[in-house]
């Protein structure tokens, strides 16, 4: 069911009696279900087809559902909440039991992040306990940065979606673990890790591949992001000229701030933080036979967008390509 932002009370029906909305936030758009229903929270992975043993994040209103989900709440928590929240930051503590395991993926720990889109937390009143919501994507899929993005991967197989505007960011929030000793950079987000170091005058620590033979956050071990083609990634706007050059004809995306095409089968798209999800979506409607990513200085120097390229193209970018 497409459901108007003026029509919010249909949506928390849905929500209260378990069924499974999709929601409009400033990163992408999310597919909410109430965190105490085990049942809801079912249907969430089998629409997603996600894997069972990645978390959900909590979504909240108001400060005061933070003890309802979460324990032993350390006080960085309130420090960062005071500064950042609503916006697009999650945070990571340890998880009370009365939240179901199948919601935090068998963890002890649930994520929690208060959405500063309103319509967002307008919904979460309206139904009255925090909603978990995993992206609006099958899983694997590009996000979703609007309601038809959300529709292009569940019309039909969820209850409802509302017809909210564009994500205003683009991407997922930032992920900061609070669980263990120092604060854990779990996935980066447009809430950069320097911003939070200098707010907390602290360093906070990045999971290492090496070291955490059990990855912080489980998502990151998985293909995401990806179009059904395959993704070609270039640091040198040359070089991808040259690709273009050689093999005129190939059906293809091209996401760049650089390099624009006039070949008839290269559909020219800018490449961003809020149109990176909309870019990979039209490769896949498209039916492109490869999607090529020029990443200029600017692209480099954004740590979160980097990360979404090297897994969108299911790649790991040279150090010497990482500002981070
Ligand atoms: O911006 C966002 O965070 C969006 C919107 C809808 O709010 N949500 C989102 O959810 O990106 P999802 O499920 O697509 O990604 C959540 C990420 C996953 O990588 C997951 O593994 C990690 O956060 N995560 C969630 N809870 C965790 C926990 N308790 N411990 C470690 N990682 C966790
Ligand atoms: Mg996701």
């Amino acid at each position: 069911m497409r459901i108007t932002e003026a029509d919010l009370s249909v949506a928390a029906d849905l929500l209260k009696r378990g069924e499974v909305v999709a929601f409009p936030t400033e990163t992408v758009y999310g597919l909410g279900a109430r965190i105490f229903s085990e049942e809801a929270i079912k249907k969430i992975f089998s629409a997603k087809r996600r894997p069972s043993d990645n978390p959900l994040i909590a979504h909240i209103a108001d400060l005061e559902e933070v003890d309802t989900i979460g324990m032993d709440i350390p006080p960085v928590f309130y420090r960062l909440a005071d500064r950042f929240f609503p916006g697009p930051l999650t945070l990571i503590v340890p998880k009370r039991k009365e939240v179901p395991e199948s919601a935090s993926g068998g963890l002890a720990t649930i994520g929690i992040r208060m959405p500063r889109q309103n319509i967002a937390r307008a919904l979460i009143r309206a139904v009255g306990e925090p909603l978990v919501a995993p992206s609006a994507n099958v899983s694997g899929k590009p996000s979703a940065t609007s309601y038809e993005h959300v529709l292009e991967d569940f019309d039909g197989s969820i209850a409802g979606v509302i017809m909210g505007n564009p994500s205003e960011i683009g991407i997922e929030s930032t992920v900061l673990s609070l669980s263990g000793p120092i604060p854990v950079l779990a996935r980066p987000g447009s809430i950069s890790r320097e911003e939070l170091e200098e707010f907390l005058g602290m360093s906070i620590g990045i999971p290492d591949k090496e070291t955490h033979r059990a990855p912080i956050s489980p998502g990151m071990k998985y293909r995401h992001y990806a179009p059904k083609a395959p993704v070609i990634v270039y640091f040198n706007p040359e070089e991808a000229e040259c690709r273009l050059q050689n093999f005129p004809f190939v059906k293809r995306v091209l996401l760049s701030n650089r390099n624009r095409s006039s070949l008839p089968d290269t559909l020219s798209l800018p490449l961003g933080v809020d149109s990176f999800y909309a870019g990979l979506r039209s490769a896949d409607r498209a039916s492109v036979e490869e999607v090529i990513i020029v990443c200029d200085e600017e692209i480099i120097g954004d740590p979160a967008l980097m990360n979404r390229i090297e897994k969108a193209a299911g790649i790991e970018i040279p150090t010497r390509f990482r500002s981070i």
